[in-house]
């Protein structure tokens, strides 16, 4: 059997997960697991109550991780959205079908099919779909990066297990390609020879194609209800993790100490103790929502944060009430009024 990226890209899921799943039973015999899933995952201030700081980084190092983001997720929503235009574009403009078909069935082995094949209307909106979902990474990567470089204001001790950093750029490598990963291979052989053609044969190769915005815009206005709804609940998340990270990046104005933990108030602190992780939930869900909820892939990268940050948010929970004798009894972990 081939394996292909949608194989690979469900098995890495369900690889990450399970190990969190298993740590997460309240069985006592699981209790040294528990312990090494949790040693890999620390950081910050509930690392610091860790005793060694072997195979760590410094957590500032966040940043790389919405660098590497922030360029791989620019260059899928490029290479899809090009690749959408010109596959859709090609069913309304017959002379740029023949130019095209000409040129990539004669000129090229990559692209050998006929003009039914080329891309059904059933494509066309999962290929658009997709296009839609990188946009709505593109803008939480993009806080993200401006976050980790001015608002949140790093400790210097503040570190994070090397495991945690790797996982971590894997995540921001994988999470872009599993929301275009049925058109990524096409997509990216597309532009591979689209570049191609633009070095042999320079900006001749690019006469006959014209651009026309209405081409790039009418595919969105096309979008179901389910798309704008997820695209709500995701904007929603988005806006109540930036508050939420902003009352952290500005915690510590006021105590003098760079290293100093305080209890953070305001918005939904005033409920959970992680709330900028009840976000994020909030936004992948609003990613799962807009996918219309039938791509498994998607569905398992949504299980992977859910139970990462959930297993992240008890622990931080733990540590605030043995840190702050006051700490509000009415706060839960992450979930609102549950845990
Ligand atoms: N999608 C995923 O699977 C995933 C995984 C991990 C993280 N994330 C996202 O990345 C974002 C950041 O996560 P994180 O784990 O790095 O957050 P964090 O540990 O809460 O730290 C964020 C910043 O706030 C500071 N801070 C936290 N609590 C504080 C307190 N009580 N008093 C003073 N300062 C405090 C930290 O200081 P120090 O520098 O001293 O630690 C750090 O600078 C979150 O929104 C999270 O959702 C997502």
């Amino acid at each position: 059997m081939e394996l292909g990226l949608v194989e690979l890209l469900r098995a890495a899921w369900i690889a990450g997960t399970l190990p969190i799943l298993i740590a997460s039973l309240p069985c006592s015999w699981l209790g040294s697991f528990h312990g090494l899933v949790l040693g890999f995952a620390r950081r910050g201030k509930i690392m610091q109550s860790s005793s060694h700081h072997k195979f760590t980084v410094p957590q500032r190092f966040f940043s790389h991780f919405y660098v590497v983001a922030v360029a791989w997720t620019t260059l899928l929503l490029l290479g899809t959205s090009i690749y959408a235009y010109r596959m859709t574009a090609i069913v309304s403009e017959p002379f740029f079908y023949a130019d095209l078909g000409s040129y990539l069935a004669g000129r090229s082995n990559i692209f050998s099919f006929h003009r039914p094949q080329l891309m059904s209307l059933e494509n066309g909106h999962r290929v658009w779909l997709s296009v839609f979902l990188l946009l709505l990474m593109e803008l939480q990567v993009l806080r993200r990066l401006f976050e980790t470089v001015y608002v949140f204001n790093y400790s210097t001790s503040a570190r994070m297990h090397i495991c945690g950093y790797l996982t971590g750029l894997f995540f921001y490598t994988a999470v872009p390609l599993t929301l275009c990963c049925t058109f990524a291979p096409e997509a990216l052989k597309f532009g591979t020879n689209e570049v191609f053609q633009f070095i042999v044969k320079g900006t001749s190769s690019m006469q006959d194609i014209e651009f026309h915005w209405q081409d790039f815009i009418n595919p969105f206005l096309k979008l179901g209800w389910c798309q704008w709804i997820g695209a709500v609940i995701f904007l929603w998340g988005w806006i109540h993790q930036h508050l939420c990270h902003a009352i952290l990046g500005s915690l510590r104005e006021h105590v003098g100490k760079e290293d100093e933990y305080v209890i953070p108030r305001g918005d939904w602190f005033e409920i959970v103790s992680s709330p900028h992780y009840l976000a994020e939930i909030v936004i992948y869900s609003g990613m799962v929502f807009a996918s219309g909820g039938a791509d498994l892939t998607i569905w398992l990268l949504f299980g992977f944060v859910v139970s990462n940050l959930v297993f992240a948010a008890a622990e931080t929970h733990r540590w605030y009430l043995q840190k702050f004798d006051n700490y509000p009894s009415n706060r839960v972990a992450i979930i609102p009024f549950l845990c």
